[in-house]
This record gives C-alpha cells, structure tokens and sequence, in this order.
C-alpha cells in the first residue's frame, strides 16, 4: 500500500490483506527494475515480501530476475541479493539457468521468483529459456518443477520464497490454470503459507478494444496474478 503523507512524499505501508492492488511498477525516487521490461514485477511487491520474511543481511536469490527488481528493492533493504538470469540485462545479474543454481544447498535466506507462465512474452532468443515453452505443453510444468527443486534446494530449512505466476487464456487453446497447477507441483516440496491476488495493470490488453472484445466474443482478460508464498520445512511435503 502506497499512501501520500502531509508533506506529499510517499509512504509505504505493509500489505495487510491477501488482494495487492499498485498503481505503478515503481515506487519512490528511484528505480527499481526498469518499467520498460517486458514482464518485469511490481517492485511493491518484493519490497512487501522482503519485509515480512527478511532481517538485514540475509541473503536474497532471484534466480530468474529479469530487470533487477529484486536486486534493487534488496540492496536498498541492506540484504546481500543474487540476482540470475539466462539472459542477463543488466551486468549485476548473473548468467544462469534457474534448473542449476551454483549455490551451497541450505545458505539462501529468502528466494523470489517471477517466473514466466507460457510463451506469450519474448524475454529474450537464448533457447534455454522457459518462456519459449508454451503452457499447453506439460514439459513447461516439468522445468518448472526442476527449478523448484533447486529453489528448495538452497535455501535454509524453516526459510521462505515467494513465486508470481498467472493464468493463460488464448482463443485457439482456452483457459489453462497454470497458477493452480504450479500452486499443486509446489505443495510436493514446500509447506503453503498463503495465496495473494495481485492485481495485474499496465499490460498491452489493458485497452478499451480488448475490454470490447472480451465483452463481445464471451472471454475475460487476465485481471490478476498468484503470487505463492511458501516455506521450506524438513520434510518433503507430499
Ligand atoms: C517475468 S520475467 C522476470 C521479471 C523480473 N522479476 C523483473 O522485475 O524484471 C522472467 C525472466 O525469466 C527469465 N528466464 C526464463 N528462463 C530462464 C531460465 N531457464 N533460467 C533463468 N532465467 C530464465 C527470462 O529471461 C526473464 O527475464
């Protein structure tokens, strides 16, 4: 939550409910990512996660952290952050694939992770990446799985991470719950702690054709995202 204090600067205030509406992808003087990103997450959103289930200086993974969000909102938190990406945009983020992360198994404190939901953006032409993987195919539920297990992998027992997915809908294919089926793969290796509805803005659909359209042709465009918080316990959950 954003709020507008008496001296017109703006004050963040934690979230306290499970729907998470932001105006805008930034927040204060700075920014945080690059709003220009195709894809790139509201920075309120791991502000209000790192808040909840950091201290200073513990360490933050983002294994697959496009525009550098996560680094930005971390280091500005005094957090020691990693931010991975197969297609690295910016020279502080490391060249990786999500499926093997050269880290030590038990040493992350917190992980974030937006994580794309089929093949419908462009990140980039390296051919590794999972966001050439349509949704309709299982094998993109199946690297996703892979990276899941590393997530759980590095990070500490009792610790938490938090993944941003959405649904897919496209006339030839209809709908694919693809936020149920990732909340389902990741019940087998975390313990779910809560379900937060993101409210998704400024995407190209947000137009009064597209609204038209889906008034007209029976459809709904994509209004929100899930965003899984989960933690890691000593046992496989499933
Ligand atoms: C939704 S974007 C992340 C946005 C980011 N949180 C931000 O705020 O800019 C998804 C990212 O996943 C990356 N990605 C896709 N496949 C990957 C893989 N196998 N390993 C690592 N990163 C991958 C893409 O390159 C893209 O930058």
């Amino acid at each position: 939550m954003v709020v507008l204090t008496k001296n017109k600067k703006t004050e963040l205030i934690l979230e306290s409910t499970t729907l998470w509406d932001f105006p805008t992808q930034n927040y204060g003087d700075k920014p945080h990512g690059d709003n220009k990103f195709n894809g790139v997450t509201p920075a309120f959103v791991i502000w209000n996660l790192l808040q909840r289930y950091t201290k200073p200086n513990d360490l933050v993974v983002d294994p697959m952290c496009g525009s550098g969000t996560t680094i930005d909102v971390a280091k500005e938190l005094s957090l020691r952050v990693i931010g991975y990406d197969i297609a690295p945009y910016r020279k502080d983020i490391i060249q990786n694939d999500a499926r093997k992360i050269p880290l030590h198994s038990n040493t992350v404190d917190f992980v974030f992770i937006d994580s794309p939901y089929s093949d419908n953006v462009k990140y980039s032409d390296h051919s590794k990446c999972i966001g050439k993987i349509p949704c309709t195919d299982e094998k993109f539920f199946m690297e996703l799985e892979k990276v899941a297990k590393e997530i759980r992998r590095i990070l500490k027992p009792e610790k938490y991470m938090a993944w941003l997915i959405g649904d897919h809908w496209r006339k030839n294919t209809s709908y694919i719950p693809v936020g149920f089926k990732v909340y389902e793969m990741l019940s087998k290796f975390f313990k779910p702690v809560d379900v937060i509805c993101v409210v998704r803005r400024n995407q190209t659909s947000n137009t009064g054709l597209w609204h038209k359209r889906a008034r007209e042709f029976n459809f709904y465009l994509r209004g929100f995202k899930y965003l899984f918080i989960m933690q890691k316990t000593n046992q496989e959950e499933s």
